[in-house]
């Protein structure tokens, strides 16, 4: 049912009668049409997700497993599994290099996955969609081949002080080697991006803005289209690290206008060892290639190469051609259940935990900012967040401890370390219940 199309013909009559007819219409059928509206979390089958992920059902130190680790990597449905399994066992041949049926049948199915990843982002060419190995891939990739073209000394790269080292390091390294400077966007107490602070980075010498969708550590969603405007009205691209932001949320790099977007296949309910790099394409056009080898090229002499058009001018040797295609099955998979139904499950599970964590004698949440993912870091009072996540994991409870890859927000709220809770859609709140429970038992444990 088309709900929109329903809504407003009521509307125009709310607007504009008093007969007894219309107040009918105003009073019970347009109320219980614009209910219809609001996004029903209910709807999300729990049970007929859970079992299509066949590691839910396993016991972990004897218990039941309650993974809450999905920020590290998502767990994988059956059709996904399937999927990789029957490659190897039906389709197994290589790609774009071969006459045989088996070959051109994986390559139309390997470009078919391009294709359904363009859709997923809203791409305008499937060419602008580059395979890689995963975010932290697709972040080298541009750092170094951007800053071969357009990096120079006395430049300027803005990151913020919320990002993954995967979207700094790569910076740090070519800022070093072109005599450039690294500018970080600060955050404020809540672990939100400080805006007015980005827009005073930003200037004539400034080459290139990355910045992360949401934080794997606070989980806060970076107000990321306003950012690319800003830089945009100065002719300044963006990267954007989607590799949190992708498992929840839609993204639409048009809309967004995003110059390049990344993520990784495994924190979709994909394959590890695949990712995805969208470029605009004038500035893939604009870039050097980061790998050459085999499939990169056109004509190949000991004078002089020539390179092949996108996507495959970045896409050196033999791809992950099985990741590819399980990353499409896992791109169905969440747009079957549907990432606004996903978005709202996570929301409300995010709103319980939170709610629970807070009442716990010890707990200081880290990252409390208005617009928030499904993660939760914390820190207790006293205690090592390496001997909480050792005390539940015994429980069978799989949570993230340490610096998650972000010292330099570490540094900023100077802990060590935190507890880290990622909530996926196949999470319950009776998991987060006996989560809570196992927390405090470990929290008695080590006083
Ligand atoms: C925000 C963010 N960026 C980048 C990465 C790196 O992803 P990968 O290890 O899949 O390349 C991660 C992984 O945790 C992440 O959370």
């Amino acid at each position: 049912m088309n709900r929109n199309r329903i809504n407003i013909p009521l509307k125009l009559l709310y607007l504009q009668g008093k007969s007894p007819l219309f107040r009918i219409i105003l009073n019970f059928v347009f109320p219980i049409m614009t209910e219809l509206k609001t996004p029903d979390i209910s709807i999300i089958d729990i049970d007929k997700i859970r079992a299509d992920f066949p590691i839910l059902s396993d016991k972990v130190n004897g218990k039941p497993l309650i993974y809450f680790d999905n920020g590290a990597t998502s767990q994988k449905p059956i059709q996904v599994i399937e999927t990789i399994t029957n490659y190897y066992k039906h389709q197994n041949a290589n790609i774009h290099r071969g006459v045989h049926t088996l070959s051109q049948e994986i390559t139309v199915a390997y470009e078919n996955a391009r294709a359904t990843v363009q859709k997923h982002l809203n791409a305008l060419y499937s060419h602008e969609i580059i395979f890689t190995s995963g975010t932290t891939e697709s972040i080298n990739l541009v750092a170094h081949s951007f800053a071969k073209q357009f990096l120079s000394n006395g430049d300027e790269v803005i990151v913020t002080a919320m990002e993954h080292h995967s979207n700094i390091l790569p910076w740090q390294m070519v800022c070093e080697e072109r005599g450039a400077l690294l500018k970080v966007v600060p955050i404020n107490s809540d672990g939100e991006l400080i805006l007015e602070e980005y827009k005073k980075l930003l200037n004539k010498k400034t080459k290139i803005v990355a910045v992360t969708h949401i934080s794997n550590t606070l989980g806060t969603i970076n107000p990321v289209k306003e950012i690319i405007d800003l830089a945009h009205a100065q002719n300044i691209p963006v990267l954007v690290d989607g590799a949190q932001a992708v498992p929840h949320t839609f993204v639409n790099v048009q809309d967004m206008d995003a110059d390049f977007y990344c993520f990784s296949g495994h924190k979709l309910f994909g394959p590890t060892g695949v990712g995805v790099l969208y470029g605009k394409e004038k500035w893939l056009n604009q870039l050097p290639p980061y790998k050459v080898g085999g499939g990169t090229i056109k004509t190949v002499s000991f004078e002089r190469t020539e390179y092949a058009d996108l996507p495959l001018k970045f896409e050196a040797g033999t791809p992950h051609i099985e990741g590819g295609i399980g990353l499409a099955v896992a791109i169905d998979y969440v747009n079957e259940i549907g990432l606004d139904k996903i978005a709202a499950y996570e929301h409300d599970l995010l709103e319980y935990a939170t709610g629970l964590l807070q009442k716990t004698d010890g707990v200081k949440i880290i990252g409390t900012a208005k617009n928030k993912a499904s993660v939760i870091s914390f820190v207790v009072e006293g205690l090592h967040a390496f001997d909480i996540g050792t005390i539940l994991d015994q429980l069978g409870i799989a949570v993230r401890t340490g610096h998650h890859c972000t010292q330099p927000l570490m540094t900023h709220y100077c802990i060590q370390g935190t507890v880290r809770a990622a909530f996926a859609f196949y999470n319950t709140k009776q998991e987060i219940d006996l989560f809570i429970q196992g927390l405090e038992r470990a929290i008695k444990m080590l006083r």
